[in-house]
């Protein structure tokens, strides 16, 4: 019988007595499913785990069905005029292209990328606590929030997957405000001032660090 048919008695004001389906998940069991699509997703980027061979079932087909996490990438204020912003300190690769650079070398790992950038501190931290039940990693470039936001630090902090730090000038290099990263105090690995290539770098270590894991 349906789970809401057996609750006849609500309709009728009385509340049913709690029957096994009506008990509270645990946190766990909860993680071990994709609110939105009642399938099974892994907890943490476990790689190692989803691509393991069940007892029994031939090795390919079950690495086959078992797809990682995708990674995360986040990027910040106004990298969205990448290519055009201060081309001197920042190159002259846009957001797209390094979009499909990291898409291209993500897969050659056997990974994939979830690529997006906003302007706004609020959705990053959406994205980022997202990326705690969808995504195995986070690479950010916070751009300036970087500086300055303890709310992404906060949203970093409760991350519990790797995080890597990426930025395309070495903010060490350059003006004061920039030498402290509340980000770089979170992150697994933080790289900087190589441009574009940067982005790759993040992809590699973060491949590296995800296969490591379990
Ligand atoms: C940046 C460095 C930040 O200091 C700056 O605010 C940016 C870009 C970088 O990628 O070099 O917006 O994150």
């Amino acid at each position: 019988m349906p789970i809401s048919a057996s609750r006849g008695g609500l309709r009728s004001g009385r509340k049913a007595p709690l029957g096994p389906a009506d008990r509270v998940p645990t946190l766990p069991e909860v993680n071990k499913f994709d609110a939105g699509r009642g399938v099974p997703v892994a907890t943490a980027c476990d790689y190692k785990e989803r691509n393991r061979p069940l007892p029994g079932a031939p090795l390919a087909k079950s690495a086959k069905q078992i797809k990682p996490l995708p990674i995360y990438i986040l990027n910040g204020p106004t990298l969205n005029l990448l290519g055009t912003r201060e081309p001197e300190i920042y190159g002259r690769t846009t957001l797209p292209e390094i979009g499909r650079m990291v898409a291209a070398r993500a897969k050659s790992h056997g990974l994939t990328t979830v690529f997006r950038q906003s302007n706004h501190e609020g959705q990053l931290i959406d994205w980022i606590q997202e990326a705690r039940m969808k995504g195995c990693g986070v690479i950010l470039n916070g751009g300036a929030y970087t500086h300055t936001s303890i709310a992404i630090y906060d949203a970093l902090k409760s991350l519990d997957k790797p995080i890597i730090e990426v930025h395309l000038s070495n903010p060490h290099a350059r003006e004061r405000f920039r030498h402290r990263s509340f980000v770089s105090m979170v992150a697994n690995g933080v790289i900087v001032g190589l441009g574009a290539q940067g982005y790759l770098a993040a992809v590699e270590a973060m491949a590296t660090l995800i296969k490591g894991q379990s």
